[in-house]
């Protein structure tokens, strides 16, 4: 019997590891965190520096001034909308990037200006967003990071490199790394969440995509995570505003993302919009210059955001251009994206002593480094033949598809006639699929969509006509008038089961300039739902949003709710894969889900407080000042919808309490551990592990979750915070011990003066199937 579930389980892993995921995506163990070590050093070498000393030597003022210019090509809008001259000045060698090219061929004509006609031959750098596939479109980021799986992260940014640099793109605005606490951000959808050690391996698996084993292979493009820094802790979730983050939280939080796509090697890295702390990012030395530059050592480029060297005259710092070109680049930002502040200005700041010869140098230095790294020098040009102009292959369709299985959180799914609603019998009779998204392929693509394109999506109207033929399939779209409402609720009447395909509309609800203060669904689909379900059918509601949406009681009264994200072009497939259980959802979320708009920012890594609720039910107000006189709303609870890292499945698994290595460390000890290490060493000091055990009847992927918890530190620790995660195969039956490995590092705060330490402490060790769950280990850490 042993042997046979044993060889059932050899089988069921080799599965596993074909189907795409392997053995490093199981041990997403303990990584570094930012802990304030130099980051590894890849672009530097002295051969490419003395190249660099030579042509600086030979350049211009106007020529090394170029090289810090970038333009739009064919922006709409913006200062350099109507310019006609970008050949001119490429001839000149005054532009040293363009990005927004439209494809190879296009690049290639203006590299053989830069190339060819100015005087000094240095090559032009393309860049796009390219933020989740250029054209194999995968989930969005925010749906990406729900998978807890870097390598399908990993996978589907080397292929979005491939196709890219195929079309003459060598770099990518991205990964977006931005901490969000606040879904009225529009910009949620674009990162990790509100995790620093989620963000920090998804960050990390980006750039080892994106960059792949060399730069200077034709088929890398060079990773820019952005923006550097505080922008998502917009107040009030507005984009753009203003953020006031301490250096403190900075560092425990805001910075480790950065940290950790510097430190796998990313070639440039993005300044914000924001004021931070009263000074806007793009100026801001004490981000750019003290703790890029002097502290992390950080060799390659800072590119400033679409126009915020021009903001910094809006935001109140510089009175003109002049001034805020003088901010922008003596604080560190080498290239100023869409300004147009630069060209003009720089070479005139340097004349009148305003910038000194060497700051300028030392700009154009690094984006100079870029582009020796990435082999411009030596192949300036795209082969043409590269671009794919048929259809997207099965290699690249089959990440995209597993991609978007795994991004699908299952939020809820109770019984109706006495079973689970999901996963749908393959015999079930007939199935009704409303909603404006079930057939929406453009919407698929959720924002920031690439060069992707509609018509290599399969909706998930398509994908269920082909499992289940056109005569068990109902379709409504739903819609804004009386007449298709009911339309869609007669066929919630005539089929057994109603899958509601609801949500935002990425193009204008999500991403950029895209905050919202209500988070609803838009038009009348809430009336949609609200009528479905009163049909009495069972009802599973497909959610998709490029944030947790707040809806008025979807979660009480609808069986069954996925969160969809935005599933890229393999929507149709994945989902229908789920919906039918071929696969087991198994994606975990990186966001708390808020039940109000008024509880946000929320996030379940929070800093206690002096009057916790404790064990006070707030589902209902205060009835006396014990109840009253606590950190707690009168009018809703303190609690999420969902907690951070909560996702069901189609089987339940049971955690047993964690063991422990060692029930005490000494703070002396790992400290000196953790100083005298270098930056690329971990120094493994304990384990803690758990028996995670499947007591269903179907096999499942579990994200198995470590959180730790210091008291007694001299600044107040997170009640809880992630520090390691393991994504774990499950047959029906068995039972996993998994072990977490900890490192000196792990137990490491800013402490009070802002240094880097581990202190004696009462530590907390949770092993768990989300942050609000489990039952810890606790160990001491003495002086
Ligand atoms: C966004 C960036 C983006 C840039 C270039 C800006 O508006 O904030 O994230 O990379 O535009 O398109």
């Amino acid at each position: 019997m042993q042997t046979r579930v044993f060889r059932l389980a050899l089988l069921l892993s080799l599965i596993y590891l074909v189907s795409g995921s392997t053995a490093e995506a199981q041990s997403a163990n303990t990584q570094k965190l930012y802990r304030g070590h130099p980051v590894r050093s890849q672009l530097t070498n002295p051969a490419t520096e003395k190249k660099i000393d030579a042509l600086l030597a030979k350049m211009t003022l106007e020529e090394k001034v170029g090289q810090l210019v970038q333009y739009s090509s064919g922006a709409p809008t913006g200062p350099s909308a109507g310019h006609t001259e970008y050949q001119s000045w490429v001839a000149k060698g005054e532009v040293g990037s363009l990005f927004n090219l439209d494809n190879a061929h296009a690049a290639n004509e203006y590299q053989h200006l830069a190339v060819e006609k100015s005087r000094l031959h240095i090559p032009l750098l393309f860049g796009l967003d390219v933020i989740h596939g250029y054209r194999t479109v995968v989930p969005v980021p925010l749906g990406l990071a729900s998978t807890w799986d870097p390598v399908v992260v990993e996978r589907a940014a080397r292929i979005a490199a491939r196709e890219a640099s195929a079309g003459g793109i060598r770099w990518t605005f991205s990964p977006m790394v931005d901490i969000a606490r606040d879904a009225r951000w529009g910009r949620m959808i674009e990162g990790a969440g509100e995790d620093p050690y989620l963000g920090s391996v998804m960050a990390r698996a980006y750039v080892r995509g994106y960059q792949g084993k060399s730069l200077s292979l034709a088929d890398s493009i060079a990773a820019c995570p952005k923006h550097f820094v505080g922008y998502g802790a917009a107040e009030g979730g507005r984009d753009y505003n203003t953020t006031e983050i301490s250096e403190h939280t900075l560092r425990e939080v805001y910075f480790p993302p950065f940290y950790a796509a510097l430190d796998e090697g990313s070639a440039s890295i993005m300044s914000a919009f924001n004021s931070l702390n009263g000074v806007p990012a793009s100026a801001n030395s004490f981000t750019l210059t003290q703790v890029l530059r002097n502290e992390w050592k950080f060799q390659g480029m800072v590119g400033s955001d679409w126009t915020s060297v021009g903001e910094l005259v809006p935001h109140g710092i510089a009175n003109d251009a002049a001034a805020a070109a003088r901010k922008a680049l003596t604080a560190g930002v080498d290239m100023d994206m869409e300004s147009n502040f630069y060209h003009p200005n720089v070479a005139q700041l340097v004349r009148s002593g305003k910038i000194r010869p060497e700051q300028l140098n030392e700009a154009v230095r690094r984006v100079l480094r870029v582009k020796y790294a990435l082999g411009l020098f030596e192949n300036p040009y795209t082969d043409e033949a590269r671009e794919n102009r048929s259809a997207l292959p099965a290699e690249s369709l089959e990440v995209a598809r597993l991609a978007a299985e795994r991004s699908l959180v299952l939020l809820k799914n109770d019984a109706a006639d006495g079973r689970p609603v999901l996963p749908l019998a393959n015999d079930v009779k007939i199935v009704a699929l409303i909603g404006p998204l079930a057939d929406d392929a453009g919407n698929m693509l959720g924002s920031w969509a690439g060069r992707g394109r509609a018509e290599d999506v399969v909706t998930l109207k398509t994908s269920l006509q082909q499992r289940l033929g056109a005569d068990r399939l109902k379709f409504a779209n739903g819609g804004e008038i009386d007449a298709q409402i009911e339309e869609a609720v007669r066929a919630a009447q005539s089929a057994d089961v109603a899958i509601l395909a609801l949500g935002e509309n990425a193009g204008e609800m999500t991403a950029e300039a895209a905050s919202r203060a209500h988070l609803v669904l838009p038009g009348r689909q809430q009336e949609l739902l609200e009528k479905v379900s009163a049909t009495g059918k069972p009802v599973i509601l497909l959610l998709f949003s490029g944030r947790p949406l707040t809806l008025p009681g979807a979660f009480e009264h609808v069986p069954a709710v996925i969160a969809a994200w935005f599933p890229g072009v393999q929507a149709g497939p994945a989902l229908a894969r789920v919906l039918f259980g071929d696969a087991a959802p198994s994606g975990r979320l990186v966001v708390s889900w808020p039940r109000a708009v008024g509880q946000l920012p929320l996030y379940y890594n929070a800093l206690p407080t002096g009057r916790p609720a404790g064990s006070i039910d707030l589902t209902r107000p205060p009835k006396d000042s014990l109840e009253k006189f606590v950190s707690r709303y009168v009018d809703e609870q303190n609690s999420p919808q969902f907690p951070f890292g909560f996702g069901l499945t189609y089987t339940s698994v049971t955690y047993s309490k964690p063991d422990t290595s060692t029930a005490k460390l000494n703070a002396k000890q790992l400290n000196e551990v953790m100083r005298s290490s270098n930056a690329a060493s971990a120094n493994p000091t304990m384990t803690a592990s758990a028996t995670v055990t499947n007591t269903g009847k179907v096999s499942a992927d579990e994200v198995v979750q470590l959180y730790i918890g210091l008291r007694g530190t001299s600044i107040e620790e997170p009640v809880r915070k992630l520090a390691g995660f393991q994504r774990v195969r499950l047959a029906p039956g068995e039972a996993k011990r998994v072990e977490f490995t900890l490192s000196s590092e792990t137990f490491s705060i800013w402490d009070i003066q802002n240094e880097l330490t581990v202190e004696p402490s009462a530590v907390r060790l949770w092993i768990s199937p989300d942050s609000s769950r489990g039952e810890p280990a606790e160990l001491t850490i003495t002086e």
